[in-house]
């Protein structure tokens, strides 16, 4: 019989979202269940390793064919505990990562054709198209590997049972399972990878795997507007930044008005009320609130209600400050707050006239995308 583990225990750190990337939606499914519903045509029995208080909600959701157990504080020692659970009488077994949710079937069979014909550890891989630098501490370059010669590697990753289970039978930490096979002396054969099983790491990725499913995207878009008045004495936060020697203004917050604009977009585009009701003079906590410490909180309302975004863009309009000069910096900082989605900063000025062209204050309008 043929068995797989499936790796979820992570917390989708770099992601950024508020829970476990495994359950995050891509389409009309969470990842585990993509990866389950590709890997179940070709295997008899499923390990899921789920993150510590997640194990019950992804029971439920997985159903009562496969065995959910609680995963490690490293992905090897959740391979290794999935391990435990792998039947005995399997011959070989997958190791698959659940943020690779959309590794195709015919991957998996052709991995499992591989072992059939012979070889102990088979793992797909893709052709490394740029060139790859070796760097010391210093960062300096000390080797250039020929490219040719490189792959990189995927999952699901295959193995004879008995030589999987003896390279984890001393614990240790590694970035995939291939390489502790090859530290126990065995040959490790590479078949050909595929585009579609990307590791789904930031927002971008999967917005990158969208486009492998295709036909299930729903698209909505939002706008959203903010203006503050020039106040003495206050420091000017716009677009995620300190600008200094500028006139700040006044608000509950810092005044971010970029920022608060594309919050706007983005509960526009969702249907998830506005900044008054989940930032405003009623929630005391925001007080002061960074622009960027919102976005980071309209982005956790945005991925809870099962959106992903596709990109935001934001036209600040005011004779102050000149944004050019730091037009690429305002940019990182609000992609970083929003876990890296694509942004776009315009600024303009309106010729003297209304509020924004007599210089008493800012004002800015954003729109979004965003998909389910
Ligand atoms: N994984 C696991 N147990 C861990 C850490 C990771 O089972 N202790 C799983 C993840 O759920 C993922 C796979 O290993 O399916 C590959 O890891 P990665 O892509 O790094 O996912 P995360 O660890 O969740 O992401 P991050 O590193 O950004 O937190
Ligand atoms: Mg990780």
């Amino acid at each position: 019989m043929i068995a797989a583990i499936i790796a979820a225990a992570g917390s989708g750190e770099r992601f950024g979202a508020p829970i476990p990337k495994a359950l995050m939606h891509l389409g009309d499914k969470t990842l585990i269940e993509h990866a389950i519903a590709n890997l179940a045509p070709v295997v008899q029995q499923i390990v899921v390793t789920a993150p510590a208080g997640y194990e019950e909600q992804i029971r439920t959701l997985v159903g009562s064919d496969i065995t959910v157990v609680t995963g490690g504080a490293t992905r090897s020692e959740s391979v290794r505990i999935g391990l435990e659970a792998v039947d005995h009488n399997a011959q070989f077994v997958l190791v698959h990562d659940a943020a690779r949710a959309l590794a195709s079937t015919a991957l998996s069979k052709s991995v499992i054709d591989a072992l059939k014909g012979g070889d102990v550890a088979v793992i797909p891989g893709l052709p490394e198209v740029d060139t790859v630098k070796v760097v010391d501490a210093a960062g300096y370059v000390t080797s250039t590997p020929d490219r040719a010669s490189l792959r990189k590697v995927q999952t699901p990753q295959g193995f004879a049972y008995s030589v999987l289970k003896a390279a984890h039978s001393v614990p240790q930490d590694a970035t995939d399972d291939a390489v502790l096979v090859a530290n126990a002396g065995h040959q490790v054969r590479i078949i050909d990878g595929e585009e579609r099983a990307l590791k789904i790491t930031t927002p971008t990725d999967l917005a990158t795997a969208m486009t492998f499913i295709g036909d299930a995207q729903s698209f909505r878009t939002g706008v959203g507007t903010d203006a503050h008045a020039f106040g003495e004495g206050r420091e000017l936060w716009l677009a995620g930044l300190l600008w200094p020697g500028e006139t700040g203004v006044e608000g509950h917050s810092d005044g971010d008005v970029a920022a608060h604009a594309i919050c706007d977009a983005l509960f526009a585009a969702t249907s998830t009320g506005d900044l008054g009701p989940n930032f405003g003079t009623s929630r005391p906590e925001y007080a002061g609130a960074s622009g960027t410490q919102l976005l980071q909180e309209t982005l956790n309302i945005v991925t809870k209600a099962g959106y992903s975004i596709s990109n935001v863009t934001v036209q600040i309009i005011g004779n102050r400050p000149r944004i050019g000069a730091r037009r690429a910096q305002a940019i990182a900082a609000v992609s970083a707050a929003l876990g890296g989605v694509p942004v776009s900063i315009l600024a303009t000025t309106t010729d003297g006239m209304g509020l924004t062209g007599e210089g008493k204050g800012i004002a800015a309008i954003a729109t979004a995308l965003v998909f389910k």
